[in-house]
Parts: structure tokens; sequence; C-alpha cells
């Protein structure tokens, strides 16, 4: 066989047997024996030396080919082996990788531990209590006998007759107070509250509140503004002032509504209408019914109770001016605070 024979027959025999290579591990060993320094082409070539002009020019021509067509046989097997490697999930560390998606937190549910942690360094435990309630505890108990005109307050939700979404979490001041009486007790209870309510800006028909209840004796309405600043200062800045408005609720006497002082400084903003101040919670003094309710002596211990919504006080201190963000889940609102 001629040398220009012979490289012919190489190329023939090489491209025949990549068809059969079926990793890039046998393409590589494929590669050496016939494209390596020491391999079957470099081989024939070594030996134009050897033979007539007329047989190195044809040798040459044909080693060349052959070069150019195993080089593109090898390019053409490596791409196919990449394809078939990807299909079949193989790791390719040569792709960016993927980044989990990482869940935070809800704003309600973020602005609920805050309030739980500065209550809780300040003496108070968490109580937690029915959502679905009878109409004795979250009306007739706290001073609200059935007709009594003071219901209006709260567009109610009823499962049946006798049995309600909790429209607060007041009702669970007095199951707090049945389980600690006679001993002096700070609790707050936080919890999902229902109502029957055209939703706005600022209604909505699910919202949380966070009950807080102090009971012992010498309680008066000055342990409740001291506690309130104290949160108040925590939560929204240490500059901010507290004051209480005279109001009703049946379930308190005195009652207030309690207000603490606008980022602006009464500067005048949207949030707080110009006044400089924001109203957060309802409170006052246990009525002395629903203290004796709560298995106590009104004689002898007095409380304090206040109860404020979880989704106010992350509008406020966030500057949201919707309450219906809260709930839409619309991940583009609740990222920016997960
Ligand atoms: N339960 C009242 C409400 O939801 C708030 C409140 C709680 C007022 C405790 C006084 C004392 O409107």
């Amino acid at each position: 066989m001629s040398l220009p024979e012979q490289i012919l027959a190489i190329q023939s025999a090489a491209l025949e047997q990549v068809t059969t290579v079926g990793s890039v591990r046998d393409l590589e060993d494929w590669r050496v024996r016939y494209l390596g320094r020491k391999g079957e082409l470099a081989g024939a070539i070594s030996q134009l030396g050897a033979v007539s002009s007329d047989e190195r020019r044809a040798a040459g021509q044909a080693a060349n080919g052959a070069k150019a067509a195993l080089q593109e046989a090898h390019s053409a097997k490596l791409a196919e082996l990449k394809v078939s490697a990807k299909q079949d999930n193989a790791l390719d560390v040569t792709l960016p990788g993927i980044a989990p998606v990482v869940g935070g937190l809800h704003l309600t549910r973020h602005t609920l531990y805050e309030i739980i942690r500065i209550f809780t360094g300040m003496g108070f435990t968490v109580f937690e209590t029915n959502e679905v309630e009878s109409d004795e505890y979250n009306f007739g108990l706290l001073n609200l006998p059935p007709d009594h005109p003071a219901r209006d307050m709260w567009d109610t939700m009823y499962v049946s007759d006798d049995v309600v979404l909790r429209t607060h979490t007041s009702p669970g001041q007095i199951r707090a107070m049945r389980q600690f009486n006679p001993e002096p007790l700070r609790v707050i209870l936080p919890g999902k509250c229902h109502r029957y309510e055209a939703v706005d800006a600022s209604h909505e028909s699910m919202f949380y509140q966070v009950e807080g209840l102090a009971v012992g004796e010498g309680i008066t309405l000055a342990s409740l503004k001291g506690v309130f600043e104290a949160f108040a200062q925590q939560m929204f800045g240490s500059d901010r002032k507290v004051r209480f408005r005279g109001s009703y609720f049946p379930f308190t006497e005195p009652s207030v509504e309690i207000d603490i002082t606008c980022n602006c400084l009464g500067a005048g903003c949207a949030v707080c209408k110009g006044t400089g101040w924001l109203e957060v919670s309802g409170g006052g003094m246990v009525h002395p019914t629903v203290v004796r309710n709560g298995g106590y002596d009104p004689d002898i211990v007095s409380g304090f109770a206040f109860g404020m919504g979880v989704e106010r006080n992350a509008m406020l201190r966030h500057g949201i001016d919707d309450i219906r963000h809260f709930y839409a889940n619309d991940l583009r609102f609740l990222k920016q605070f997960a």
C-alpha cells in the first residue's frame, strides 16, 4: 500500500470508529490513537521523508485532508456527547447555578414578633386564645349583654346564633383572668380577628390584633400610659410621646384612645392629616364587672387593658397607605419586607 493509501485507510478506519464512541473518555482515547503526537496519523506522516517526491506530495495532501476530517469529527462528537449528557441530567459544572428561592416572614408576622419582643421585654407573657368564640365571651362577659347598643361597634360574623368569629381579642381577657386568678397577671393576647365589614383602604374583614392586659393591686391609668410609652418608643422611635383621649368601650372605665406623636412631629403630613398625632390603640381601666367576670375582686385589684391592630402598626411604621396590600398576595409588595 502506498503512503497516501495508508493515510486514507487510517482516515476511514478512524471515521468509522468514531461513530461507536459513547463517552468523552472514549473520545479522548480515540483522539490520542489517531490524532495524538504518537498516533497513527503522526506515524504515517513521519514516513514522508522516505518516499519519492511525487508520492510525498500526494501523501502530504492526504495527511492534511485526514487531519482536518478527524478534527472535525472530534468536535462534532464532543458536541453530541455534551447534549446527551445534559439530557441525562448529568452535572454540567460550567452552567450557572440556580439560586434557591428563600422565603421570608410576612409583614404582619414580622410586626407581630416585634410587638411580642417588646412586651415580653417588659414582663408580659403571650397568651393565645380562641379565634372562634361564643357570643358570651366575645360580648356578654365583656359587659355587652344581648341587645346592648354598643354591639353595633363591631360588625359581627356569626357562625351560629351564639357562636361568632371573634371581632376583637378582648374575649381573651376573660380567658386569661379565669386561668390566672387570684394571681396578678401581665399578658398580651395576639390573634386573628374578623369583622363583617366593607373592605377599604383602612378596613379588612380579617386582621390581627394584640390585646394587652395587666391585673393586680395598685394598677392605674398611669401604668398603662407608662407601658404604652415604652412600647411606642421601642416600636416607632425614642422621641415618641403618648397621649390619651377620652373614649368609650363597654369593658373599660374610663376608656381612652391612645395616640402617639407622628413622624412629622406636627409639621403636618398626610399620615396624621396634619394633626401631629396617630391613633394606635383603644384602651382603659378594666371595667369592675369584667374584673369580676374574670374571677377577681374589683374592690381589691384593678387592671388596664388595650387593644391595637397589628397591620395598623406596620402601616404607621412603614408608611403603607392601604391595608388591602397585606392579603392581596402580591409578591412585589410582600418581598419589600421579607
Ligand atoms: N377591643 C377593642 C376594639 O377592638 C379595643 C380595646 C381593647 C379597647 C381593650 C379597650 C380595651 O375596638
